[in-house]
């Protein structure tokens, strides 16, 4: 693939987008190749993605100007669907995606990160829906995911002003969880950057979730997805169906059995779960 990377470390799936010199803007081809790259993932041995941006000052600056500039209000509603279905596998792909925002986040760029299940960036890290700006709407779920997230009023202010905001802003309103800074030294001259750090913290989380029951994992992202769609009582539902669905599998007995273990040692050894 000539715009996207993947790599597997171990039960980590990492997702590089890789059109460094476009600020890994998003064309028709980078948007084919990332769900390619989904649909390639072996999910028998892997438990949690990262999504992340080539370089360290961009993570994805928007959908692709040029290539929208010339579209008909028809091919204009086609690239938002080609968008959108990307994103949307992205949003209910079976395991967690971590969205590692190294930098600009703008427009496409804040809507990709939006379609993952957590977002933590470098302190360099903006985001933004600037599209009006450009006579357009964010046209890849910006108006209904960033709405979702921080809430009606926040989104059209996002929106309507077209300001961008700073990775401490962005914490602070939830857009993301974590604000990941460089090492620097005495003199204050930077040992490790945001983006190593960033990785590092991106790395170590998805261990971390990659290390939990995988059946139970994946039915949690499914309850809380499904479960937003709909009103509590059909959502309490989804939940008991899916709780449900974890019995009866090796790592339900091997989770509960080890906690049941009477011998101290055994009680705290961790459960290596199976994908059964
Ligand atoms: N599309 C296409 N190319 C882009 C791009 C984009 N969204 N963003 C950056 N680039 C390209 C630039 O054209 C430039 O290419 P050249 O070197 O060939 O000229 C290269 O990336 C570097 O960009 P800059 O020189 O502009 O870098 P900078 O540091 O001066 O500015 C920036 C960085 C503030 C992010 C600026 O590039 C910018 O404002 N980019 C556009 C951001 C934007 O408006 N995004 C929303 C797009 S609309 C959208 O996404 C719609 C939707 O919802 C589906």
């Amino acid at each position: 693939m000539e715009y996207v990377l993947y790599e597997q470390q171990d039960m980590i799936g990492i997702i590089t987008i890789n059109r460094e010199k476009a600020l890994n803007a998003l064309n028709s081809q980078v948007l084919d190749e990332l769900s390619e790259t989904f649909d390639s993932v072996d999910l028998d041995t892997v438990r949690c993605l990262i999504l992340t941006g080539a370089g360290e000052k961009s993570f994805v600056a928007g959908a692709d100007i040029g290539e929208m500039s010339t579209l008909t209000k028809a091919e204009g509603e086609a690239f938002g669907k080609k968008g959108n279905d990307v994103f949307r596998k992205i949003e209910t792909f079976p395991i967690p995606v971590i969205a590692a925002v190294n930098g600009f986040a703008l427009g496409g760029g804040c809507e990709i990160s939006m379609s993952c299940d957590i977002r933590i960036c470098s302190e360099n890290a903006m985001f933004g829906q600037p599209e009006v700006g450009l006579g357009i709407t964010p046209g890849f779920g910006g108006t209904q995911r960033l709405a979702r997230l921080v809430g009606a009023g926040m989104a059209k202010q996002m929106i309507y002003t077209a300001r961008n905001i700073k990775a401490e802003e962005a914490c602070r309103i939830g857009l993301v969880n974590e604000v990941v800074k460089a090492t620097l030294d005495e003199e204050g001259n930077v040992t490790v950057s945001a983006k190593e750090n960033l990785m590092a913290e991106a790395k170590k989380m998805a261990s971390t979730i990659a290390k939990n029951a995988p059946i139970a994992v994946r039915n949690c992202k499914k309850a809380i997805n499904d479960g937003l769609e709909t009103d509590m009582d059909k959502a309490i539902v989804i939940e008991e169906k899916l709780f449900g669905d974890c019995f009866e599998t090796e790592d339900q007995k091997a989770g509960m059995g080890n906690f049941l273990e009477k011998d101290k040692e055994k009680k705290l050894k961790v459960v290596p779960f199976k994908n059964r």
